[in-house]
């Protein structure tokens, strides 16, 4: 099953309700394209790392049940305010995810917070807020995370979608997409990857991908 996407919309915005000076989002029409191949009304989508609630927005939008996990309290206000269901978005870590009483999940679609090899102190994991950053950690943690998520996993025709991009930093590319794409190959199964062909790239990354995964 291949996806159809219509990428010409920006991925990026800013929208000054949150007052948040990292307010990077990926765009409705994006996973829009990805609830409408791999989901059906109905179906449960989960998103491991809300942030500002385009996947849980969208999929109620389109008659799936979403359910979301923040550990920022500013951005899981945010989200309430956003969605018909606010009981959609549940304040927590996604490390811990394995302890809570979620239904099991049809799809699930992400943007999780990024981290470069080098020279990145500050723990993506904690929401940037502590600055005991550890790059090997922070790939395993993902891991564990997207372990606790193939166990929810409905059935073999489940995806896990993952949007990341290799960052370009002052000493040379951090292949965050190829890391984060091994790392949680150890626990689902690499289904395949769609490039992002945004119309405006930015220079931050060098190509911005979603990794498709799937149960193992
Ligand atoms: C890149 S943002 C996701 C943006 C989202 N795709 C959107 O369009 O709104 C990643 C989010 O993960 C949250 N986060 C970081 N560590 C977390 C954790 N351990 N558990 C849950 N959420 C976490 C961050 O606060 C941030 O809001």
């Amino acid at each position: 099953m291949q996806p159809v996407l219509p990428l010409s919309a920006r991925v990026r915005r800013t929208d000054s309700a949150t007052d948040e000076d990292d307010d990077d989002r990926f765009s409705e029409e994006l996973v829009e394209a990805f609830l409408t191949a791999y989901t059906s009304p109905g179906d449960v989508v989960l998103d491991p790392f809300a942030g500002f609630g385009t996947t849980l927005v969208v999929a109620e939008k389109l008659g799936r049940r979403p359910v979301g996990l923040e550990i920022l309290p500013s951005r899981v206000a945010y989200v309430r305010e956003r969605l018909r269901d606010p009981s959609a978005i549940i304040e927590g870590d996604a490390r811990r995810l394995g302890e809570l009483d979620l239904p099991s999940v049809d799809f699930t679609m992400t943007s999780p917070p990024y981290m470069t090899r080098s020279d990145h102190p500050e723990n993506p994991l904690n929401g940037y807020r502590t600055d005991d950053g550890d790059y090997g950690r922070y790939l395993d943690e993902l891991t564990a995370v997207y372990a606790s998520i193939g166990r929810l996993l409905s059935g073999p025709e489940s995806r896990a979608v993952v949007n990341v991009a290799n960052l370009r930093t002052d000493t040379g590319v951090s292949p965050l997409a190829w890391d984060v794409g091994a790392a949680l190959s150890r626990v689902l199964a690499f289904d395949q990857e769609v490039v992002l062909d945004w119309a405006d790239p930015e220079d931050w990354y060098t190509n911005d991908y979603c990794l498709v995964f799937q149960r193992r």
